[in-house]
């Protein structure tokens, strides 16, 4: 049994799509419904409809992906009227909002939590808006903004955090969240501004902000499980967080609960993949669990040994 329950709500697989993945469109969010995505995550919304970057602004390759997309979604007032359709699927719907300034974030969430998603994801680390720093990096900004926003939602609230590179930052923004009734992470977000490179046509391989994109995929599950360890640690595993980055196989999505995470996201494997992934996920899980000798994940979760 891969179901798990993340802030009371039950999801009938722990794999899912991360955002950002196959779900911006209508269509798109319609087929996550009818796969076996163990919930429906929408794109980043904002205010207004945006087109996004100028492209090529995706690229994979072995072992990873690059993208710039720059937040290329519908508007949140077309995800108000899509969600309640989303809901027939039987699985929980998260609407992830990710405001250009934090008033944005306010007027999104007032709007999309009478959609009555089943969980909103405040996203504080979209790191493709030229000359936009991502708020997860500004501590201060962080408190305040989840402070203001928290109010005005009344189904469970999660923060979608980018990867930290220093035990000082995982301590600081830990601190925050254990100060605004957060109730999920979702860790991480792509590993933002590298630089992939094309040595034949001496080019970058996207076309926005110089090439400059964030990374996901393989390569990055290292930086993704630290990241899940080190807050699962911090907040003395109460905060149930959903590990993304680097779920490949099912072997990685067993990698992220050792480390702490109730439920796992695809995000690079899905877009090289489509829908069909979650199937072999399942499968491939399914199998590690009973190698073990498991009935489920949560008798294993966070339960990493130290040497
Ligand atoms: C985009 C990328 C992100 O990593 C994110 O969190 C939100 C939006 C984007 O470029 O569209």
């Amino acid at each position: 049994d891969l179901s798990i329950t993340i802030a009371g709500v039950k999801f009938p697989s722990c794999f899912m799509n991360a955002s950002g993945a196959l779900c911006m469109t209508r269509e798109e969010l319609l087929a996550l419904g009818r796969s076996r995505s163990g919930a429906i995550v929408t794109k980043s919304m904002t205010v207004e409809p945006r087109s996004g970057n100028p492209e090529p602004r995706y690229y994979g390759f072995p072992g990873g992906s690059i993208n710039s997309m720059g937040l290329p979604n519908l508007g949140y007032r077309a995800y108000a009227e899509l969600i309640p359709e989303l809901k027939q699927f039987g699985k929980p719907v998260i609407a992830s909002i990710a405001g250009l300034c934090e008033d944005d974030f306010l007027t999104m969430a007032r709007v999309i939590n009478q959609a009555r998603p089943d969980l909103i994801e405040v996203n504080l680390s979209c790191p493709n808006i030229p000359g936009k720093p991502q708020i997860a990096y500004d501590p201060v900004d962080s408190e305040r903004l989840l402070k203001r926003v928290r109010p005005l939602i009344t189904v469970p609230m999660g923060v979608k955090l980018p990867p930290y590179f220093d035990p000082a930052h995982h301590a600081v923004m830990a601190e925050v969240i254990a100060h605004c009734q957060v109730d999920y992470l979702n860790l991480i977000n792509s590993v933002g501004n590298g630089l992939v490179i094309d040595p034949t046509r001496e080019t970058p391989v996207i076309k926005p902000k110089g090439g400059f994109g964030g990374l996901g995929g393989a390569l990055i599950k290292p930086v993704a499980l630290a990241n899940v360890r080190a807050f699962w640690k911090l907040l003395g595993g109460r905060i149930p967080i959903i590990g993304t980055g680097g779920v490949v196989q099912g072997l990685d999505a067993y990698e992220h609960v050792l480390c702490g995470a109730s439920a796992v996201q695809v995000g690079t494997v899905l877009v090289e993949e489509g829908v069909g992934v979650f199937e072999r996920l399942e499968r491939e899980l399914a199998a590690e669990l009973k190698t073990r000798g498991l009935r489920s994940l949560e008798e294993s979760r966070g339960k990493l040994k130290e040497l």
